[in-house]
């Protein structure tokens, strides 16, 4: 897209704003068809079991994202007011340094297979690398489509492990899932190998499964912040002083890790990823070095700017899994205009970093609660009973009296409509 700075899109209704997205990323009157016409029963169907309904939840764009020197607007599909707001903030502070720039490992994945009963744990962890050659042959036989693209098993590791019940052997496979998720190539392959591995090393397999803790497919972004664009010295100090405490403190590490899944979580789910995944990874990740810490870091550079970083595993798929299946996916994917995989993951990165600036960004100044209430405002003079343009009044007026519950819109309500 040419820009994705679109001021005053919040303030249109979501047709003309669709309109304007469809126009500046060059969708099709069938993708618009497919986004508006949402999940269909009968397709929920074919994805999940005892299907009873759809479960709709708001598709956003936050836009003024640059990534990598390319516009791009992001669709974020979230229930959470303010997430959306405050991601396109993020990305709008991030612009006069450039915005953001990313890097990556590449798509992989490990998958365990695990042995137990052995008597000699370490003779047999030697002996599943002595057959590393042969292991991966047989593995890669199981999935030539994948090796055709470049993928497949590129290498394996033993484990010796220790554990309540005994010493159990673990062997990793090391697979280059490219544009897939990669959860079903990895498990198939696992599973292939388990009658080999028992053979080799004369132990009894039990688990063979995808490790969610994706620590060879991680995303990075990076973003400076001007600090005159973001409101001064006072608040570059404020946002490191914030993060610091979310480095060495879990309590807040949990929350701060919570606001960079507001984003990461959100486009996740709008590309028809599996959250839970990239939900697990994240946290398991920000857990490896022995104490829970927060994804991301800020620094002052020598001009006095704010550098923010992210650095997290981000295991989602182009092919395979629902995003191939639901229609506003499919459309998602084109919005975002994808290029792999592995391209969706370095975005997600960039969603995450802006949105845990944004959060730090205000949490340093005035607090988030005022922003997030003026949303929430909308929700709760919705509950009270309002509609259309007397939603906007019945919230703007309780956002003033910093007065927000339903009994106070049911008032507001009254009033308005003497
Ligand atoms: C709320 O959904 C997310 C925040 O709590 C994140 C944070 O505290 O950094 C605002």
């Amino acid at each position: 897209m040419k820009s994705s700075r679109i001021p005053g899109i919040y303030k249109l209704p979501p047709v003309e704003r669709l309109k304007v997205i469809a126009k500046e990323t060059g969708l099709s009157a069938d993708d618009v068809g497919q986004l508006i016409a949402g999940l269909a029963v009968e397709q929920a169907d074919r994805m999940a079991e005892n299907v009873i309904g759809t479960f709709q939840v708001p598709l956003g764009v936050a836009t003024n994202f640059i990534i990598d020197g390319l516009e791009l607007a992001v669709p974020m599909a979230t229930e959470e007011p303010s997430v959306i707001a405050a991601a396109s903030n993020g990305a709008r502070m991030a612009r006069e340094g450039g915005g953001f720039v990313t890097s990556s490992t590449g798509p992989v994945m490990r998958a365990q297979i695990q042995a137990v009963g052995i008597a000699d744990p370490f003779g047999a962890r030697q002996e599943i690398l002595n057959h590393k050659d042969e292991l991966i042959k047989a593995a890669n036989e199981k999935d030539p489509m994948l090796v055709k693209f470049g993928g497949g098993v590129k290498d394996i590791e033993a484990y010796v492990i220790e554990s309540r019940v005994g010493t159990m052997v673990v062997a990793h496979l090391i697979v280059d899932c490219r544009d897939a998720m990669g959860a079903n190539a990895v498990n198939t392959m696992a599973e292939s190998l388990a009658p080999r591995i028992e053979q080799i090393t004369g132990g009894r397999v039990y688990l063979r499964i995808i490790s969610n803790l994706a620590d060879l497919r991680l995303a990075r972004a990076k973003a400076v912040f001007k600090a005159q664009e973001i409101g001064g010295a006072e608040v570059v100090d404020g946002i490191i002083q914030a993060a610091a405490l979310a480095e060495v403190d879990p309590y807040r590490a949990a929350t701060h890790n919570k606001g960079i899944m507001n984003g990461v979580t959100a486009v996740v789910l709008a590309t028809g990823n599996d959250t839970r995944a990239v939900e697990a990874g994240a946290h398991a990740y920000a857990s490896m070095r022995g104490r829970y810490t927060s994804l991301t870091r800020y620094e002052k550079n020598k001009d006095g700017d704010l550098v923010g970083s992210i650095e997290m595993p981000v295991a989602v798929g182009l092919v395979g899994g629902a995003t191939r299946v639901h229609p506003v996916a499919k459309t998602v994917v084109k919005i975002l205009g994808l290029k792999s995989a592995d391209h969706l993951s370095r975005i997600i990165a960039c969603v995450g970093l802006a949105q845990n600036f944004a959060a730090l960004r205000a949490l340093a100044s005035e607090g988030i609660q005022r922003g997030h209430m003026t949303l929430h405002a909308k929700n709760v003079a919705v509950q009270a009973g309002a509609r259309c343009d007397l939603v906007e009044m019945v919230a703007a007026r309780m956002a003033a009296e910093r007065r927000i519950n339903v009994d106070r819109a049911a008032e507001i309500l009254k009033e308005l409509e003497k």
